[in-house]
């Protein structure tokens, strides 16, 4: 076989569990979230970075060619990469003053009233050349893909005007190329109302509709479109708009919903079929109820609850036992969320939200590849599906969510490729 046709073939052995997440072709609801598939003392056969058979370790031994690369496990727990179907990676320097001010007892939402939060980022982006901006967020992906996870959803949203949300969406699809880690991009015009249309908001609603979505429609720039809607925000009549034109663009939509209030987020998300319905801090049962019913996937985001100081978490327990494909996201972003840590948002869903640590896999792993339109590819380690794969430096899963503040990976693998850091 000459050189250029041979495949490249890679076996991972001697996993202590090799934790698999195989199960039906959907994803995964009720006790369901609780079935791993873990593989004890398994192995991983892996062809041109594509997944071609797990096992024991033993079976995959005798499946060795003689060119093939074989990664001893050392009895460690091996996982598919993270994926993070909710994060805010794309944004000019930081929220620190604001942070330092929250510290001392200011709110997110009396800073935001007077012109800082999202305004603030929305105004050091928008003076942060492309090229800059995507250096700037490079530092960002290595920060996930350290922590073991291969794949983000990405809003725009911090550019709010034509060019800027398009600048941004470039620098997304630019990093998607660039580093090792998967990008799925989300148009997010609707994040906020921009200062200078603060009085005419209608317009800036039009804007989105008129210009911003056939522009990134037509440069096909992104998969989905999520509003921000929120009493003081995106109502639910504007979002409804604005999601609307958005399915007419042919893109998946998702919501920000029922954060800082209940506001009807959950309602309108069921009404329109949303993929997903994120945050949901203050819906009540009605909400899960309806959202239920359209089988929408809830998106939970408990480190945007523990970083601003509140206690007010999902109701994440109602939500699983009434049957929703949960799923958890970190929502990296500068103001509410800064962390690309999904091991802290297990620590976070077990301590404060009672999920089992298995449930919390499930929800970043497989249940948020779905989320994402790529459970086929990604979100398990099954044959045919992509090499993305982490050993973490345990031999227990569970260990992921108990020891928190921690980096547990050891090496992480993007499409059969190793990530080394930069
Ligand atoms: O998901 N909810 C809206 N957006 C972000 C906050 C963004 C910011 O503060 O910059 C969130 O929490
Ligand atoms: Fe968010």
């Amino acid at each position: 076989m000459s050189s250029e046709n041979k495949s490249k073939t890679l076996a991972v052995v001697n996993c202590a569990q090799l934790v698999t997440l195989a199960g039906p072709a959907r994803p995964r609801v009720g006790p369901e979230l609780r079935e791993l598939g873990i593989i004890a003392h398994g192995g991983m056969f892996v062809r041109d970075g594509l997944i071609e058979r797990v096992g024991t370790s033993d079976e995959i031994e005798t499946m060795l060619e003689r060119d093939t690369e074989v990664v001893d496990a050392l009895g460690h727990v091996v996982l598919p990469g993270f994926v993070d179907a909710h994060t805010h990676p794309v944004f000019g320097g930081t929220r620190v003053e604001e942070f330092e001010e929250r510290s001392k007892g200011a709110t997110y939402e009396e800073i935001a009233a007077r012109g800082g939060g999202i305004q603030s980022t929305v105004n050091a982006t928008r003076a942060t050349y492309e090229e800059v901006l995507t250096d700037e967020c490079r530092r960002y992906a290595d920060w996930f893909l350290r922590s073991g996870t291969t794949t983000i959803e990405a809003k725009s949203g911090y550019g709010l005007s034509l060019e800027d949300e398009l600048k941004i969406l470039r620098v997304i699809k630019r990093l998607g190329r660039e580093t090792l880690l998967r990008y799925v991009p989300t148009f997010l015009g609707a994040h906020s109302i921009p200062a200078e249309y603060r009085s005419r908001r209608e317009q800036y609603v039009s804007l989105i509709i008129e210009e911003m979505l056939p522009a990134v429609a037509q440069q096909k720039l992104a998969e989905f479109c999520d509003v921000f809607c929120e009493q003081k925000v995106f109502t639910t009549d504007e979002a409804w708009k604005i999601l609307s034109a958005a399915r007419c663009q042919g893109m998946g939509l998702r919501i920000h919903a029922d954060q800082l209030s209940l506001s009807g987020g959950a309602q309108l998300a069921a009404e329109l079929g949303t993929v997903t319905a994120d945050h949901l801090e203050h819906t009540d049962a009605a909400g899960i109820a309806v959202l239920k019913k359209a089988n929408v996937q809830p998106v939970l985001l408990p480190g945007s609850v523990y970083a601003l100081g509140s206690t007010r978490y999902p109701a994440a327990r109602e939500m699983i036992d009434a049957g929703l494909a949960v799923v958890l996201a970190t929502d990296f972003n500068p103001g509410s969320s800064p962390t690309p840590s999904i091991p802290m948002i297990l620590s976070l869903a077990s301590t404060q939200m009672k999920m089992t640590p298995a449930e919390g896999v499930t929800a970043v792993t497989i249940n948020a590849a779905y989320s994402l339109n790529r459970g086929a590819e990604i979100g398990s380690l099954e044959a045919g599906k992509i090499a993305d794969f982490v050993i973490h430096d345990c031999s227990d899963y569970r260990e992921l969510a108990y020891f928190f503040g921690i980096e547990h990976p050891r090496s992480v693998y993007v499409h059969g490729n190793l990530f080394s850091r930069g």
